[in-house]
């Protein structure tokens, strides 16, 4: 039997109509332990299905180690039909009452190989659209237990308005400049599926969709290559990805035919170099 607790959903900021970032505080102000990439089950009521509670999975941006609130960036799905839950809660105010389900999920950071040594490969996440989430927590997380691991950051939205944490990871970066990568080792960069639109007019970065970082012509090397400064290997690189199925099944076109695996056929050893998780 599940447990339903109570919070108050204290700040929400819509960085759109259809995207916002939410926080919710837990009613006895205790946030429980849980791993960086996890999620949260929100449940709330639908009056027009007799105050029924409705439960969906969010991704927790903010890290475990962030004891105030739980964070979320959520898009409010309108097609076809106007999502259940998404619906209410874009409707609610700063105040009102939600339930959570207890963190959970697997998406969380591999911090040892298979045969107990530590994992010391660079971390590549690749967040399609809200899939962002998992890794800002992982950001954040890494950032506050001082990791010294390469940590790349790989964005995909269609328009420059959804690039939800672009500050926040911005400022991660400069930080690893400012610092040393011996310190911190942090990049971030963003990929505009959209760029032919007039909102998108001034983006001069990568565009297409958020693989396309992995993309290399024959005999050059990808953008995500030109980035690190090496070539990718599964030796010296792992990959997280979250988002659509789609964003899942384009990354592994491009590492496929580099022997990558996913965690879903690791080898008879237990290794792998991707772990991924996708809705829709
Ligand atoms: C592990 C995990 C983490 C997630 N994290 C996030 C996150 O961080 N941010 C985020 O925004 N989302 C996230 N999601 C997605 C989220 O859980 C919800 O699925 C999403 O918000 C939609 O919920 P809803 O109740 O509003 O929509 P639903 O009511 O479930 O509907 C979803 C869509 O399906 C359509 N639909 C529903 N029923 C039918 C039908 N019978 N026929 C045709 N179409 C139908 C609706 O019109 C709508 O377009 C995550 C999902 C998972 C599994
Ligand atoms: N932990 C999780 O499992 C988790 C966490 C958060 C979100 N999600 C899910 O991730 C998905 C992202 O939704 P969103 O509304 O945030 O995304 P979105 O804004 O619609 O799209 C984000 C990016 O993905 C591209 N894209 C859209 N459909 C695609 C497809 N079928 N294949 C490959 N790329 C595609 C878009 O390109 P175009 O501009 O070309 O459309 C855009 O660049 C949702 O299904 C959401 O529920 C899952």
């Amino acid at each position: 039997m599940v447990e339903d607790n109570k919070a108050t959903l204290t700040y929400t900021q819509l960085l759109k109509e259809d995207l916002g970032i939410f926080r919710l505080v837990p009613d006895d102000k205790v946030i429980p332990d849980y791993k960086a990439g996890q999620f949260l089950t929100i449940g709330m009521p639908v009056p027009g299905e007799n105050n029924k509670i409705v439960r969906r999975a969010y991704s927790i941006a903010s890290h475990p180690e962030n004891k105030k609130c739980f964070e979320f960036v959520i898009r409010w799905v309108r097609k076809p039909f106007p999502g259940r839950l998404t619906t209410e809660l874009f409707n609610a105010k700063e105040g009102d009452e939600v339930s959570w389900i207890k963190p959970t999920g697997h998406l969380t950071i591999n911090d040892e190989l298979p045969n107990g040594d530590p994992d010391t490969r660079r971390i590549v996440c690749i967040g399609g659209g809200t899939g962002l989430a998992p890794f800002v927590s992982y950001a954040q997380h890494l950032h506050d237990i001082g990791d010294k691991r390469e940590i790349v950051v790989l964005h995909g939205a269609s328009y420059v308005d959804e690039l939800s944490y672009k500050q926040l990871l911005t400022d991660l970066e400069n930080e690893s400049v400012d610092r040393g990568a011996d310190k911190w080792n942090f990049k971030y960069r963003a990929a505009i599926s959209r760029p032919q639109e007039w909102f998108n007019r001034a983006w001069t970065g990568q565009t297409g969709r958020v693989e396309q970082f992995l993309r290399s012509k024959i005999g050059e090397t990808s953008p995500l290559e030109e980035l690190v400064g090496e070539k990718i290997t599964k030796d010296n690189t792992m990959f997280y990805i979250c988002g659509w199925q789609g964003t899942i099944d384009g990354t592994m076109d491009f590492l496929q035919n580099k022997d990558f695996v996913t965690e879903r056929n690791k080898r008879q050893d237990g290794s792998y170099e991707v772990k991924f998780e996708s809705y829709g």
